[in-house]
């Protein structure tokens, strides 16, 4: 293997975002380490998130975006903290970034580490597998909308939120998750919409897919609803493999997929463009937890598997597969943090994952 440096921007952000990321930074160091110089990682980090904005005024520099893009990929914690309202923090950065570099697919995902145990009675880690791909730079998080009439007073407000839909947008990510489904033993692709109800941009989506699907004979298809989707889930989670929905669907999705694999403390995800003409973001998909940060009890496995989606998406699939065999060992062993019954620490978590990466 040729050697290789991979320059990497770290955003850890606020709340656990900044007790998870050094823990994933201490597996890729450590992955490094032992690569025989074969693999050596830069890392700068960025100190943007909601303190930098309650200092000055923006939630990362206004030529942020020019500065991450010469990096190879980006290292997110999460954003999010009391002093901020929600929606300036992650339009001022993290959405800022995943539509900025067209980062339009978000991979998640979901699957039942052994020692687990998922709020489901009959689930396995066999019955648990599948990954959410969420449509992740338009629909209804475009943006678009506004609030106007205020000044009539008397409760005259109105607003309005538009998705959007393009034909090319849904392309794209459906493309995505049919190539991704050809990797899995049973390549399969359940779209998720809701066109009973939204019957113009569903419908297109709908259409797209049944058009897309024609050209992956070899992958198995099914359209659902999003409502019947959410039991299936939970009723019958193993006939599911790729599940391919729109912004708003993918991360309701995730969240439930995460929460029956166990916790939101596992979630890893990727904001990924696959074109690679800018780079992916990796991120926990936990959020900023306000409520159990400064504690060191954080679960460092979303941060620490998100590392490993970044490997894999740089090429380094050996490198992502062993984090993954060493996380499973890790929860096997039963080291686990307190959002999944256990007391170990954050930094103990860790400790265990690098001596599996050892071994
Ligand atoms: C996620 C999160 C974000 C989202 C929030 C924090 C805006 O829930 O990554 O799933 O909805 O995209
Ligand atoms: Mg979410």
């Amino acid at each position: 293997m040729e050697p290789r440096t991979i320059r990497i921007a770290v955003i850890p952000g606020d709340g656990i975002g900044k007790e998870v990321v050094p823990e994933g930074l201490r597996v890729l160091n450590h992955l490094a380490d032992r690569s025989g110089g074969h693999l050596s990682f830069e890392f700068e980090s960025f100190p943007w998130g909601c303190e930098y904005y309650l200092a000055t005024g923006r939630m990362m520099d206004a030529d942020g975006l020019e500065r991450l893009a010469p990096f190879d990929a980006i290292y997110f914690g999460a954003v999010g903290g009391p002093n901020v309202p929600d929606h300036i923090s992650l339009w001022g950065l993290r959405l800022a970034i995943c539509q900025g570099f067209d980062q339009y697919a978000s991979i998640r995902p979901v699957q039942l580490l052994p020692g687990i145990t998922s709020p489901l009675r009959s689930a396995s880690p066999e019955s648990i597998d599948w990954v959410v791909v969420r449509e992740n730079s338009e629909g209804e998080y475009s943006g678009i909308g506004g609030r106007n009439l205020a000044g009539r007073g008397g409760a005259s407000e109105v607003a309005l939120q538009t998705a959007l839909f393009t034909e090319k947008g849904c392309e794209r990510i459906i493309r995505y998750a049919f190539n991704l489904a050809r990797s899995r033993s049973h390549p399969k692709v359940t779209s998720v919409t809701k066109s009973n109800a939204q019957q113009y941009a569903m419908t297109l989506w709908d259409e797209v897919f049944a058009r897309v699907a024609t050209d992956y004979p070899d992958v198995e298809t099914e359209q659902f609803l999003v409502d019947a989707m959410a039991a299936r889930f939970v009723l019958r989670p193993e006939s599911l493999e790729v599940v391919v929905g729109s912004n708003l669907f993918g991360d309701i999705l995730s969240d439930l997929g995460s929460a029956l694999a166990g916790s939101l403390g596992i979630a890893a995800s990727a904001n990924i463009d696959p074109e690679r003409q800018h780079p992916s973001m990796f991120e926990p998909g936990h959020g900023s937890a306000p409520d159990i940060a400064g504690q060191r009890v954080a679960n460092p496995i979303a941060a620490i598997w998100s590392a490993a989606l970044m490997l894999e998406h740089l090429h380094l699939p050996e490198q992502a597969a062993a984090i993954v065999d060493a996380i499973k060992a890790v929860t096997a062993a039963g080291v686990l943090t307190p959002d999944l019954g256990g007391t170990a620490t954050t930094r103990a978590v860790t400790d265990v994952v690098l001596s599996h990466l050892d071994g």
